[in-house]
């Protein structure tokens, strides 16, 4: 059986008051239509008509950037994608419309209508509407499937609570779903019912193509002026086409984002969604309501992490990990047993065991710290290596440099490592240790066992074993402040006296 996904995401998406399309609003740190896309890559035998139409244009190039020729997931996803343009916004149903202009005839097709604004539907969700066109919930393969009956027309309902804004499943005397009618059509009966449309259908492409061709024949009659696609189901009852409602078991997967509070919504589901799976493989969190996962988190066990972090992109965190309150991990992965302390900031970087980082710690891209190092507060590293067990524990700057293993790095270190046109290298051997307020300017190289003074700039190489300084030997003038006080007072008095002889 062909599955044909029609994934709309064209709408002007009026209601979020936003100049960016509704679909390509955030969530989970993609673009909201992601969700949707990531989900079909994982349906092999199927193609995705993806309806584009408001912001067509940053629509296809954010797919694109994820799953365009070249990416890894162009084989999975891109391929599969075929972009159907709806240039004026006439309507859910004018909008698949667009995409069946381009779908064959084919008798063993199943058409499958996705909203790119109802993004937390789950794989097997969709799977399950799809074996409930074939008669039941066991899939395509059953006995019914092979002989080649009409395949039902399935809508994926559910009963909330609060059945605001969405579109209401009217049933008939016998109790069979007769119609969907939208909030803004409703008399004030219909407005008290609870089991809403999720957006969600599937039906045989030949039937589906004919629905709509009917939908399309004569003028809108509905209150927003619109080809309402969910006027196919009572164009289904009076075709007598079995058509089959199939409830969602899971009221959050089944959301819309329709404005801003709504997405908020759902990116708190999300969230919730993510820290939960952790919490399950033994992850600890202080609070479980105050973490982003903004990617994907790998995790060994014993890991505990504190409130207000977030993470981007992929991070890996090892055995025994603690994150502290307040950190931002991005793209990095951090080794068994490694604390990173409050407030740190790190990004595309990558973290040895047993080490300590932080608090205040920025670790910008290209940070490598071996194992056993130590970087403390007010340190900002950046493309720069950092050997096994060395420390730099207070107020420096390090780029563009590799340091071996056990060295001290005083506070206050600057590697001066541009020259307002050029970056330069600084190399810094093993068991140096570089004294307290320090300019190292790049390309430079200290030795292993070497010293460099508290206070010094260096320009030239120091060699292995040496001491290098090149602050002014001290000076101490004695009685100084009285001195310079007995000065002043002489010449008081002697510009009084010369003021004085003036007046006379
Ligand atoms: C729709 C359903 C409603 C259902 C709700 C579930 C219709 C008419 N109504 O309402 O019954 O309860 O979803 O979330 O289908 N779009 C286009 N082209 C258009 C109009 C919309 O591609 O011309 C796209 C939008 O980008 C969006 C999706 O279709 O992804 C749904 O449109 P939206 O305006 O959000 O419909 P709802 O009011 O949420
Ligand atoms: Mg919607």
């Amino acid at each position: 059986m062909k599955i044909e996904f029609i994934v709309l995401a064209a709408g002007k998406g009026k209601r979020t008051k936003s100049e960016l399309p509704k679909v390509i609003l955030p969530l989970g740190g993609e673009p909201m239509l992601f969700s949707i896309l990531h989900t079909l890559a994982n349906f092999n035998n199927a193609k995705i008509n993806l309806v584009v139409g408001k912001g067509a244009k940053q629509v296809k190039a954010s797919v694109n950037a994820l799953a365009g020729p070249g990416s890894k997931l162009y084989s999975k996803l891109g391929k599969k994608i075929k972009y159907v343009e709806q240039k004026e916004q006439r309507g859910t149903g004018h909008a698949v419309a667009q995409a069946f202009k381009r779908i064959s005839n084919d008798n063993n097709a199943i058409a499958v209508v996705l909203y790119g604004d109802v993004p937390l539907l789950q794989q097997d969700t969709i799977k399950r509407i799809i074996a409930a066109t074939q008669g039941g919930e066991i899939g395509p393969t059953t006995a019914k499937a092979t002989r080649n009956i009409e395949a039902s027309a399935v809508w994926l309902v559910a009963n909330l609570a609060n059945p605001t804004g969405y579109g209401r499943i009217v049933r008939n005397a016998l109790g069979n779903p007769r119609a969907i009618v939208e909030e803004k059509d409703c008399d004030s009966a219909q407005r008290e019912i609870r089991e809403i449309n999720t957006g969600i259908l599937a039906a045989p492409v030949p039937a589906m193509k004919k629905w709509l061709k009917t939908l399309l024949a004569n003028p809108p009659q509905n209150n927003q002026g619109e080809y309402l696609l969910t006027d196919l189901m009572e164009l289904a009852c009076r075709d007598d086409h079995n058509v089959k409602v199939l409830q969602a078991k899971d009221m959050q997967e089944i959301q819309g984002a329709n404005d801003m509070w709504q997405l908020a919504q759902l990116e708190r589901t999300l969230q919730q969604r993510r820290v939960k799976a952790l919490a399950l493989q033994g992850v600890y969190f202080q609070d479980p309501a105050r973490i982003d996962i903004l990617g994907e988190v790998k995790v060994a066990s014993g890991v505990r992490i504190g409130a207000n972090v977030v993470f981007k992109g992929k991070v890996k965190l090892g055995a025994d990990v603690v994150i502290g309150n307040n950190c931002i991990l991005e793209d990095t992965s951090i080794a068994a047993a490694t604390s990173v302390h409050d407030f740190c900031h790190i990004k595309d970087s990558k973290i040895g065991a047993r080490c300590s980082v932080g608090p205040y710690v920025r670790l910008r891209p290209g940070s490598l710290l071996a194992e056993d190092a130590h970087i403390g507060n007010f340190v900002e590293i950046k493309k720069s290596k950092i050997g096994k067990g060395t420390k730099a524990s207070h107020l420096s700057y390090i780029g563009d440099s590799i340091i071996g293993k056990n060295s001290n790095i005083g506070a206050g270190l600057i590697t001066c490592n541009y020259d307002g046109k050029n970056k330069h290298q600084t190399v810094i051997g093993n068991d140096a240790f570089i004294g307290s307020n320090s300019s190292l300017v790049a390309p430079v190289k200290i030795g292993n066992n070497a010293i460099v003074g508290a206070g010094s700039v260096i320009t030239k190489n120091v060699a292995k074993e040496s001491l290098a300084v090149t602050r002014a030997p001290q000076r101490t003038l004695e009685n100084y402040v009285e001195n310079q006080a007995n000065k002043t007072k002489s010449i008081n008095k002697a510009g009084k006296k010369k003021s004085q002889r003036k007046k006379k």
